[in-house]
């Protein structure tokens, strides 16, 4: 099950691919240290590319990021990505990964989005970008109406202050470009 393993790895990787040489590297280093759940955002040209390049290794769980629209789904589905991520929530794209059965995290920022969340029939979102929002302290505030929601802080998270936030029982996993 996506979301358990995603709980158990705590930590979501997320690649923005320049050069495909250095994203390799990057890759293999995250492989060997355990974390094989990785996203690419689809933010550069090269990112379709690498994605179906990194799709192709069975032990890796590559999903693609900053989805923004529906054929953007459908086009990483086709590739074999794994799972979805977008920076916020858009009913059809929730809607077409349900029915393409692609483990799917939109975004949010606010109670209404959350409350479009749920109401979707979706329990994990990314709170996007976290830091910005205000952090562990916001999250806390936000969460607290939500108590079947798991969050996916995202935005700002580094190695100084993630563990601060895997702390806490609404956060499932939280994701960064700090290891990459
Ligand atoms: C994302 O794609 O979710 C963010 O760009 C990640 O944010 P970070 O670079 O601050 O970790």
């Amino acid at each position: 099950m996506f979301f358990e393993a995603l709980r158990q790895q705590k930590i979501l990787p997320i690649i923005t691919v320049n050069e495909i040489a250095q994203t390799r590297s990057t890759v293999s280093m995250l492989k060997s240290n355990g974390l094989n759940i990785i996203e690419i955002t689809l933010r550069t040209p090269q990112s379709l590319e690498a994605l179906e390049e990194f799709c192709k290794d069975s032990d890796l769980v590559i999903g693609a990021g900053s989805i923004s629209n529906v054929d953007q789904l459908e086009q990483v589905v086709s590739i074999g990505a794994k799972f979805g991520v977008s920076p916020g929530i858009f009913e059809p794209l929730v809607i077409r990964a349900s029915q393409l059965g692609l483990p799917y995290i939109p975004g949010v920022a606010t109670p209404s989005e959350i409350m479009t969340a749920i109401n979707l029939g979706v329990n994990q979102v990314k709170f996007f970008p976290s830091e910005t929002l205000g952090g562990i302290a916001a999250l806390k505030s936000l969460s607290a109406p939500f108590p079947t929601v798991s969050f996916i802080p995202t935005g700002g998270i580094n190695a100084e202050n993630y563990e601060e936030y895997l702390k806490h029982k609404f956060v499932l996993a939280v994701g960064g470009t700090w290891l990459t």
